[in-house]
């Protein structure tokens, strides 16, 4: 069975982790791809809300096995926390298997990326100090330290000491901060492996038996593709790909064995931290965008940045992407507003784009060109059959479509399980 990919179209927090979800409700296997606990994925559920941050959103189906990839930067504390707080509300966890390829996020790495934020002053990236950054860049620099590196104390106490060598060096030398001892972190490492170790597999052998036997893998990606390394607004972005090939290279999966591409979009845009986003709205529509939206972050509680939808930006992506279909999420947010806008083109010196600037401050420059369409002032939550949409809100959803260039198959109405309206019958979405 070929593998589906579910991807955030924009900055993060696209509603990935309800969609994930909803697929597992019949998929065998979720499989998260990169990221760590920078992201905050939300699932709520007759039986509360869920807030996942390293595990992936699968977990509430007992018959899901739920792989962490090793494209992720892993805390153990972290994720032991996850763990004992899903084991205290009664999921089950005999499913979940972590990638022993996974990069640990060490104790050096979140202090590191706060002491870097608080250096670049005013040109801060608005990182979630989890420490993403830091464990990414060591991997990159081949001097990280693994998940299968956790599971032998003397070869982890070796690589700590080796580690320490430069990250104190480099706290004193360039922060003026306290170094670090290597004892405590050794035996609170030894320790969380120990917890760890039954779940720790060679997770690309399972996720490639799991194919093997027609098993239907969702692959979860954390983040979104404006964030991505390579094609967001780079430096404003995080550290590893959120997108389909990152979702591949990832979760150990081959791009010729995925067969849906999910572009996770919201009905309007939101980002949180810094960085460009033409469409921002900093008046009255974006107040009640953020309000009506409940826009605070999954996993520091910051107030989103709110804006129109950005068709510039969401057609790049859609076409980077090979998206092969959209699900457009919060859109009953916009019930309440008489008119909508897209933002279609933007404006800069050099004349009209409809493509990114690779250059962050080009971006940022650029005055967005708007297409306004009429609301539907009509309250969109308990629809769960296409034909029920308001017609204003349908031709909203085709515009997109035709901006985007890749049809929507499913449009959320709000958070719960149930509130998912399939467009298209043809794709089953473990509804009902
Ligand atoms: P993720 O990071 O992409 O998984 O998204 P987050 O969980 O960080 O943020 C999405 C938020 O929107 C969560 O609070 C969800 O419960 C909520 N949500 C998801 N889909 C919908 C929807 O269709 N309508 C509304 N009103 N809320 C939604
Ligand atoms: P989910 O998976 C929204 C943003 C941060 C910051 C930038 C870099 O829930 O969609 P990092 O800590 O990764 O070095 O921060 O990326 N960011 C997210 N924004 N949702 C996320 O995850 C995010 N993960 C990181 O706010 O701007
Ligand atoms: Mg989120």
């Amino acid at each position: 069975m070929p593998a589906t990919i579910v991807m955030g179209g924009q900055w993060g927090d696209e509603g990935k982790g309800k969609l994930t979800d909803a697929l597992a409700a019949r998929a065998g296997m979720v499989v998260r791809a990169n990221g760590g606990a920078n992201a905050g994925h939300t699932v709520e559920t007759e039986r509360g809300v869920f807030k996942l941050h390293l595990i992936p959103s699968g977990i509430l189906h007992p018959g899901c096995t739920c792989v962490v990839g090793a494209g992720v930067a892993l805390d153990p504390a972290k994720l032991l926390a996850e763990m004992d707080g899903l084991e205290g509300r009664g999921v089950d966890l005999s499913n979940l298997r972590i990638a022993d390829r996974a990069h640990v996020v060490m104790p050096w790495h979140p202090l590191l990326d706060r002491l870097e934020e608080e250096r670049r002053e005013d040109d801060e990236i608005g990182t979630t100090r989890t420490g993403n950054g830091p464990a990414y860049a060591d991997k990159v620099a081949r001097k990280g330290i693994r998940v299968a590196d956790l599971l032998d104390t003397e070869s982890l106490r070796h690589r700590i000491f080796a580690a320490l060598d430069e990250k104190n060096a480099l706290l004193a030398g360039v922060y003026g901060a306290a170094p670090l001892d290597a004892g405590p972190i050794l035996d609170g490492l030894a320790a969380a492996a120990e917890r760890l170790r039954p779940y720790v597999v060679a997770a690309e052998v399972v996720v490639q038996d799991a194919l093997a036997a027609g098993r239907e893998v969702v692959v979860e990606c954390a983040q979104g593709a404006m964030l991505d390394v390579d094609y967001g607004s780079y430096p404003y972005v995080t550290s590893s790909s959120p997108t389909a090939a990152g979702a591949c290279q990832g979760a150990g999966v081959a791009p010729t064995q995925v067969r849906r591409v999910i572009g996770v979009f919201k009905a309007y845009a939101t980002r949180v931290g810094s960085g460009p986003m033409p469409t921002e709205l900093f008046d009255e529509a974006g107040a009640a965008i953020r309000e009506r939206g409940r826009e605070y972050g999954t996993t520091t509680g910051r107030p989103r940045r709110t804006g129109w939808f950005d068709a510039v930006a969401a057609r790049s992506v859609a076409r980077l992407n090979g998206v092969t279909e959209v699900a457009l999420t919060l859109l009953d947010v916009l019930d309440a507003f008489p008119e909508i806008r897209i933002g279609v083109a933007y404006e800069t010196a050099a004349g009209p784009v409809s493509h990114l600037p690779a250059r962050e401050d080009h971006v940022s420059a650029a005055t967005p060109v708007f297409d306004t369409l009429p609301g539907w002032l009509e309250e969109t939550t308990a629809i769960r059959a296409s034909h029920d949409l308001p017609p204003n809100a349908r031709a909203y959803v085709a515009a997109l479509e035709e901006k985007i260039g890749a049809p929507v198959s499913l449009v959320g109405v709000g958070p719960g399980r149930e509130q998912l309206v399939p467009l298209r019958e043809s794709e089953g979405w473990g509804l009902g």
